[in-house]
């Protein structure tokens, strides 16, 4: 019996005859020959089905595959630097094939269909070649978080998902009935971090997260993954030189490992490899003195080429505003020191100006967006009692978070990363809705 192999494994059994599982992409030839590009998960290659070699019999069975039948393969893997697939220069000649079944007409056809079909049909989408590279990106993105924060004593605490209170804003908020009592998704896991810190020092908790974003844009999901570390006796400065070590770990391993994943997206990676530390840091204050200027001078702004729009003081920046202050540099640049009204209510205001606070928004290049949100926290109990009224916030469910800072208060900062964007800048993908697997957006649950 020859050994079963992965497609990824081929380089490895070049002149052997060896079985492969997966499915048919597409057969094409005529005559003689077919070639079938076949998939099993690992890689993508191609096996050639001559008739004199495979007999009559079996050739027969090849002619009658269709897209996405499920088959059993066995043949000699050959070398061919111009063998098409992932990773790529072998290819089978085919001795033999079991057909597992034999599929229904495939409702995707190569030709272009609209998004929504698209989505309607993830649950298939998702064995498309690109999708199959944006999916393992995304694999070795988590896998490459973990890592980094492991190894630099971060201890995963992972926090809960249904919580009695809004962490990031009330307007954004999942409600659900708790048993007779209301309760919320969580948007974030910060609140809990900063509890972990003062038992563990460095924590990180990594799960979905939840907003009810009421609009539709490219790079708002409803459900979403982020990775939270929080870090005892840290201040702002000491922060983003973690954040741009971490980003810059998570870019570079990712473009190592997934090199075939990122050609077959046609990814151009050369401001990628740029992606190392230090990142620009520029204040909120010159951020609005640089759109301003550019909008007065009628910049416009991909990907609609829309005049940029001004901004004042104190307004939150929109999507063209991120797009702009990035397109200024070539590497990711940390916006710091925003208004402490347009803020989530922990951020520590600067003590010498509280009307901005020590925060710092990650804007990645070629208008991916903010891609990290963190700060420094208020540290002191009754400051921040006061940003809780102030904001709203039902007093009572954060009573133990203010115990947080009566029971030896430390300085102390963290951030957060999305997932899904950093996979759509890493791949180059338009909407970060192809960066997870069965995305949650404005008005879809399903698949
Ligand atoms: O800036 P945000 O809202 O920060 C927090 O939630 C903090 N509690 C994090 C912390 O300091 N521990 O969100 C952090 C990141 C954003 O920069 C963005 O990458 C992503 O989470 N994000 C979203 N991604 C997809 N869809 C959405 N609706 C997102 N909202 C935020
Ligand atoms: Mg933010």
């Amino acid at each position: 019996m020859p050994p079963i192999i992965n497609i990824s494994e081929a380089k490895d059994y070049v002149g052997q005859i060896v079985t492969v599982r997966g499915w048919i992409k597409r057969r094409t030839g005529k005559g003689k020959l077919n070639f079938l590009r076949v998939r099993d998960g690992s890689g993508i290659f191609q096996a050639v089905a001559f008739r004199p070699t495979l007999g009559d019999e079996k050739f027969a069975q090849v002619k009658k595959l269709t897209t996405e039948s499920s088959v059993i393969l066995t043949g000699e893997i050959r070398a061919d630097a111009r063998a098409p697939g992932v990773p790529g220069g072998y290819e089978m000649d085919l001795r033999d094939i079991e057909i597992v079944q034999l599929a229904e007409p495939y409702p995707i056809a190569p030709k272009e269909h609209g998004v929504e079909f698209l989505l309607d049909h993830r649950h298939l989408w998702l064995r498309s070649d690109r999708q199959w590279a944006i999916q393992r990106v995304r694999a070795t993105v988590i896998r490459a978080i973990r890592d980094w924060l492991d190894d630099h004593g971060f201890l995963n605490v992972d926090t809960p998902i249904l919580t009695p209170a809004a962490g990031e804003g009330t307007t954004t908020l999942f409600e659900i009935d708790y048993h007779g009592q209301p309760a919320y998704l969580a948007q974030t896991g910060q609140l809990y971090n900063e509890a972990n810190i003062f038992a563990f020092g460095k924590v990180y908790c990594f799960g979905p997260t939840f907003r009810a974003e009421k609009s539709k844009t490219r790079r708002h999901l409803q459900e979403f993954w982020m990775v939270e570390p929080e870090i005892a006796f840290c201040h702002l400065d000491e922060l983003l030189e973690i954040e741009e070590q971490f980003v810059s770990y998570i870019v570079q391993r990712t473009l190592q490992e997934r090199a075939d994943e990122l050609k077959l997206l046609e990814r151009d990676t050369s401001k990628l490899e740029m992606v190392t530390p230090p990142f620009p840091r520029i204040r909120y204050d010159d951020a609005v003195t640089m759109i301003n200027e550019a909008a007065a001078r009628g910049v416009t702004v991909p990907p609609k080429d829309e005049p940029l729009p001004p901004l004042e003081w104190g307004d939150d920046f929109g999507a063209p505003h991120e797009t702009y202050i990035a397109s200024q540099f070539d590497k990711p640049v940390f916006v710091t020191h925003y208004p402490t009204e347009a803020k989530a209510f922990y951020m520590e205001p600067d003590p010498e100006r509280p009307e901005v606070c020590l925060s710092a928004d990650l804007l990645a290049p070629e208008g991916y967006g903010e891609i990290t949100g963190g700060s420094e926290r208020m540290s002191d109990p009754e400051k921040l009692l006061e940003a809780i009224r102030k904001h709203g916030l039902p007093e009572d469910a954060f009573d133990w978070y203010l115990d947080l800072r009566r029971y030896g208060s430390v300085p102390h900062s963290g951030f957060g990363l999305g997932v899904e964007r950093t996979v759509a800048w890493i791949t180059g993908i338009k909407n970060v809705r192809e960066a997870i697997a069965f995305p949650r957006v404005l008005g879809r649950v399903r698949p």
